[in-house]
């Protein structure tokens, strides 16, 4: 159930407003991973009924990250989207499924699927032209059906991968069009921001949206919105403190809670606790499995990963700047440079006022206490008791069990 965000929600309807009567607005929306991307996406999408308006969407993270994965993605929820406006459509699987649909809307439509057909069988795949006459074809689609188009692409760093004049391709075709906006979402903060300002005068002119953590009262409602019980206040101030208002880890911890009440029919303050830190450090534990990934992806460029890991740790038990830590780890200054510089492009970590900082105080506790040698079993009462306690203090500091 969607909860919270109608703030965000209101503009973004504004704004969906303004274009239906002519003006053109491009989005960019921040957010760091599991914050609430694409439930807002997908919830301003599913609410919105203006029928001078197509919203085609496409999350980057679930389509083959290549110029032909892109483009018949692009081309098939397009004409899906404008077929599903006139009556009920089933989603095109293959292009000869899209010919059909395609064949619905008319010769330019159809032409088009044609044309892609044919060069996507070519030995040598001209892959710009391939993205050019996508761009295009949005463009044709919305005036011949006299409709705007809010083209959402999440997860738009993906992008990058696809083709390495990705950039500039679009911008050569879309900037000019007037029909035809684009939504576009990003997590991972220092690459997308590279993105809209590099060279990209286009996409630096898109009007930027963060998305931050929930406040104390959306947190309530999303417990209880997500637990089919009423759970009491100061355990729903427990996982706020806990969570920060994180809405992904809010959930899984509910979640757990949910199957705590399913074996007990009550829920008290220890089971409270045990939820927490067992979704953080259990194996099983969905917020643990996420930090895994999240570590795993931000560092699966670097060679030397312990070296990283051990700056990670390092920044777990306190911020430090750069001369501290090459102190700590016994390495020239200029060797750990290279290091932070790294981390910073991965997010995990921010610098302010020469100080390097974990962004997510919740995965600096989770380095922290994994790197202790925390067991996957959370079994003491006393344990979770004091994991809890460093949990909520200002800064988390290591834990001795
Ligand atoms: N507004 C909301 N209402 C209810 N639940 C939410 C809301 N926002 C986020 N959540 C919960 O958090 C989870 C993560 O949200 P979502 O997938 O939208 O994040 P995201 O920012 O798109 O993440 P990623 O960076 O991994 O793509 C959802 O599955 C849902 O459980
Ligand atoms: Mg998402």
């Amino acid at each position: 159930m969607f909860v919270n965000r109608n703030h965000e929600l209101a503009i973004l309807n504004q704004h969906s407003r303004s274009i239906s009567s002519g003006s053109r607005i491009n989005i960019a929306l921040f957010g760091l991973r599991r914050i609430g991307k694409t439930e807002l996406l997908l919830q301003f999408k599913s609410t919105t009924h203006d029928s001078n308006i197509l919203i085609p969407y496409i999350n980057l993270q679930k389509i083959i990250p290549d110029t032909e994965g892109f483009v018949k993605a692009y081309s098939k929820e397009l004409i899906f989207e404008t077929v599903r406006q006139k009556e009920q459509a089933d989603y095109p699987y293959e292009m000869e499924d899209l010919l059909l649909l395609a064949s619905k809307l008319g010769d330019m439509e159809t032409h088009h699927v044609r044309t892609l057909i044919s060069i996507l069988k070519q030995h040598e795949i001209a892959r710009e032209e391939l993205l050019e006459l996508i761009f295009e074809f949005a463009q044709k689609l919305a005036e011949k059906h006299n409709k705007k188009i809010i083209f959402i692409l999440d997860e738009f760093q993906e992008l990058l991968q696809v083709h390495s004049r990705f950039l500039q391709v679009m911008r050569s075709i879309t900037e000019k069009q007037k029909d035809v906006n684009y939504w576009i979402s990003g997590s991972v903060f220092s690459v997308f921001n590279e993105m809209l300002n590099y060279k990209n005068p286009f996409f630096g002119q898109f009007t930027r949206m963060t998305l931050e953590n929930f406040d104390r009262e959306s947190t309530h409602e999303l417990i209880d919105s997500t637990l089919p019980f009423k759970l009491a206040q100061n355990h729903k101030d427990k996982i706020y403190k806990f969570t920060n208002g994180q809405p992904y880890y809010t959930v899984a911890v509910c979640r757990k809670i949910s199957e705590q009440y399913a074996l007990d029919s009550s829920i008290n303050t220890p089971q409270v606790n045990y939820c927490i830190m067992n979704e953080i450090f259990a194996d099983t534990g969905s917020i643990n499995e996420h930090f895994e990934y999240i570590l795993d992806v931000s560092l699966a460029k670097f060679r030397n990963k312990d070296r990283y890991k051990t700056i990670l740790f390092l920044l777990s038990q306190d911020p430090a700047t750069l001369a501290a830590i090459a102190r700590h780890i016994k390495k020239p200054t200029g060797e750990i440079s290279n290091y932070l510089k790294a981390l910073l492009r991965t997010d995990l970590i921010f610098r302010k006022d020469s100080t390097y900082h974990i962004r997510d105080p919740l995965f600096a506790f989770w380095v922290n206490n994994k790197y202790l040698g925390l067991g996957t079993e959370i079994t003491s009462g006393k344990a979770v008791e004091h994991l809890l306690a460093n949990l909520v203090s200002s800064q988390p500091s290591s834990v001795v069990l």
